[in-house]
Parts: structure tokens; sequence; C-alpha cells
């Protein structure tokens, strides 16, 4: 299906404009925090937008610049625990932000060494997980949600009171049954969770961009934890922020992956594939039909600039096509999605994972299953058909 060139120049020339906002009066949170010369920044940072009709407020960098992060946390040792996608890039991006942080992970394992070879130094900024839970007083739980249940018993001795514990994920909170991460009170449990990989957070905080995280709070014993999730929203490289609450950012967040964000999206992928290549298609004319069109051209489009504007920028028996399908789309779907999300509801997702991940040879049968979907036709012909953009020509992947 061909797209129009001049969609495409226009995209090119097109950046993102933001729809004029409505700037609500300072939250309490802000005024407390606020020295009068910042008032004007703050004003900035804390906004109600209406988004499709219902308003909510956001929090943007502006209202955090680096200096006033570095004097709110001067206090702080932030303890990053695991160094896994999140823990790296969110200690990374603490540490370029100037502030006291340390890394907590079992010595000798993957993550260590990625952490040695990253310069954190054992016994100066780098620690076992349970020196770094001694020593920080914001601990930042970034272990696998496994591993979160599985060493609760060995940090909890170190969340006392005064203390934060932060989390990434409302995981091991909204599933206590299961994870039995009960934190005691006189502890602030905090949550931001960075919507995307945290090697994503990581570039593009290199780049002065940055992810949309959300934020919530789960027990405030200080008076101050919505201020001090912001900052550390902030800090840890969120270009904004929303708010949830614990159990719907886990719902959400496992019912997403399950969902469009990876599983469904895979399994249109290989049906459609399936289908072409059934009918006598070859397998290049199936994958750029398939994957290739939509990664390398709709795709980017529907991020910049909507679903609307992508179809009124297709051929019109494109746009015929897609209004007469999506409603079957969305019907056969929709039993699937309502099955899903009462299973994440009821416990039962969260309870495979556990199971799943926590057995000792995780990562092998993980290996195997995702060698399974590398080997397949669909992916071997993708590595073909990514060596021939013009970009890649003579590059190994
Ligand atoms: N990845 C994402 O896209 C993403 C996005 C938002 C939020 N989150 C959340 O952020 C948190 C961290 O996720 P992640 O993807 O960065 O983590 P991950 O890759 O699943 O694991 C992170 C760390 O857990 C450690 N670990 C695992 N089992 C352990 C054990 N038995 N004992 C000691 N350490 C153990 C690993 O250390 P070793 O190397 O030594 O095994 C690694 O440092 C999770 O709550 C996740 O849900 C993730």
């Amino acid at each position: 299906m061909a797209f129009r060139l001049a969609a495409r120049q226009a995209l090119r020339s097109t950046s993102l404009i933001r729809a004029p906002v409505a700037r609500a009066a300072m939250s309490a949170i802000a005024s407390r925090a606020a020295p009068a010369a910042t008032a004007a920044v703050q004003a900035r940072g804390f906004k109600t937008l209406d988004f499709g009709g219902t308003k909510e407020p956001v929090y943007e960098r502006s209202d955090w610049p680096k200096e006033k992060i570095q004097e709110y946390f001067k206090n702080d040792t932030l303890a990053v625990l695991g160094y896994g996608p999140q823990g790296r890039g969110q200690s990374l991006n603490l540490r370029d932000n100037g502030l006291n942080v340390i890394v907590g992970v079992r010595k000798g394992g993957r993550s260590w060494n990625k952490a040695v070879s990253e310069g954190w130094v054992e016994g100066k900024n780098l620690f076992s997980i349970e020196e770094a839970a001694d020593k920080g007083t914001i601990l930042l739980n970034l272990l696998s949600d496994a591993a979160q249940r599985d060493l609760w018993s060995t940090i909890s001795p170190y969340v006392t009171p005064g203390k934060t514990l932060y989390f990434s994920h409302g995981f091991a909170i909204t599933y206590s049954d299961q994870t039995g991460v009960v934190p005691p009170k006189g502890v602030d449990v905090i949550l931001c969770a960075p919507k995307g990989s945290g090697t994503t957070l990581r570039s593009l905080f290199l780049e002065g961009k940055g992810l949309n995280s959300s934020i919530a709070i789960h027990q405030d014993a200080s008076g101050k934890a919505k201020e001090k999730t912001v900052a550390l929203g902030v800090a840890i490289g969120s270009g904004y922020l929303y708010e949830t609450t614990f159990k719907n950012e886990v719902y959400s967040d496992l019912f997403g992956e399950r969902g469009v964000l990876m599983g469904a999206i895979y399994g249109l992928f290989r049906a459609q594939y399936d289908i072409l290549r059934q009918n006598g298609h070859t397998p290049s004319e199936a994958f750029n039909e398939t994957v290739e069109e939509a990664t390398q051209s709709l795709f980017p489009l529907i991020g910049a600039k909507g679903m609307d504007w992508m179809y009124a920028n297709c051929s019109v028996t494109a746009q015929r096509g897609a209004l007469d399908w999506h409603q079957k789309f969305y019907d056969a779907s929709m039993p699937v999605f309502k099955e899903l999300y009462g299973r994440v509801v009821d416990g039962s997702e969260s309870q495979r994972a556990l199971d799943k991940n926590s057995q000792a040879d995780y990562r092998e049968s993980l290996e195997k299953e995702l060698a399974e979907i590398r080997d397949s036709e669909l992916w071997k012909t993708g590595r073909t058909v990514r060596q021939l953009r013009p970009e890649n020509a003579g590059k190994q992947e």
C-alpha cells in the first residue's frame, strides 16, 4: 500500500505542536518546596491538561532544574538495587544529575560486571544489595519483580522509619499476597514508572529528551511523598509525569504489554504473515506488507500525528479498507482483551510471571523461546529485509 510522498514530506517538516494549556494554581506540594525565586518556574511545571475531555494534572521537567534537584536530595543517599535495564538507566541518569547514588547488586553476577564496566567502583558506590540497602536513605527497588519477592526478607530489615522505598512498578505492592512485600509504617512508599525500557530512558536523557513516566504514592509518612516522587521522577530522566495508583499502574502495564504493545501485535503480525504465505505470497512480500511498512512508514506517522492523520494521508483505497475493517478486528479481539484484563486483576498473570521468572533455569528457557522466534521464517526474512534498507548497506546486525 503506497503512502503519499507529500505526506512524508509534511511529516519531515512538521514539528509537534503542543495544545494550549490551562495553567492551574500551584499545588500545595509545589509551594511547600518552592523558594520564592523559583515560583514562576514552578507555575510552568505543574498544570492541568485536557486529555480528550478529561482533565488531568501533569508535571514537567521545567519545575525541577538540576540545581534544585541537587539541593533537594543533598542529604540523601540514593541506593539503586538492581542493574537491569531500569537500574542501569536510572542510576546513570541520577549520577549525571549530580546526585549521591550507589548501586546494590549481587556480587559477581551479570549486573555486577556490567556496573563495574560502566564506572561503578566496589566499596565506593557499588555494594552488595544488603550494604546498599543499609547505606541508602532512598531505596530504589529495581530488582526484577520475582527478585523483589525473593529478596524482600533480605532488604526489609533496612527499610526503616524515615527512609523512602521506591518502585518502578506497582507489582510488588499490589500483589503483596503473592510477593509478601508489606513495607512498615513510617516509610514513604512511592512509584515512578517510566513508560519504556531503561535503555530508552538513558539514551533519551543523553539526547536531552525524556520518556513519560507515571507516579503514585502508596504510603506518605513524611507528608512530602508526592513532592519527592515528582523530584525523583525528573531526576531519573523523565520528560513529564502523570498520576496513577500502584494498582492502576500494574494493571495497565501488565495488560498493555501482553496486549497491543507486545503480545497482540505479534499475534497479528504472525496471523497476517501466515495467511499471505499460505496463499502463495513470497516471504519478502508477506514481510513487507505486514511488518516493514508498519514499522518504517505507518507506525511512526501514528506516533507523530495520530491515526486519523495517517489514514487521511493514505490512498482512498487503503482508507476505505481500513475504515471498513477496523471494527471487525475490534470485535474479534474484545473477548481476548476482556479475558486478559480479568487474569491481570485476579492475579493469574502476576503469579505466572513470579513462578516462571524465579525458576533457576529461567534465562535458559527464555533464550529457547526467543530463539524459536528468531529462527522462524518470519523473523529470518526480517533480518534480510533490514539489511536491504539503504542505511544498513554493508552493516552486520
Ligand atoms: N524493563 C522495562 O521496560 C521496565 C519499564 C518500567 C518499569 N520496569 C520495572 O523496573 C523494575 C526492574 O526491571 P528491569 O527490567 O530493569 O529488571 P530485570 O532485568 O528484570 O532485573 C533487574 C535486576 O534483578 C537482579 N536479580 C534478578 N534475580 C535476582 C536474584 N535472585 N538475586 C539478586 N538479584 C537478582 C538482576 O541481577 P543479575 O544480573 O545479577 O541477575 C538485575 O540486576 C521491575 O520492577 C520492572 O517491572 C521495567
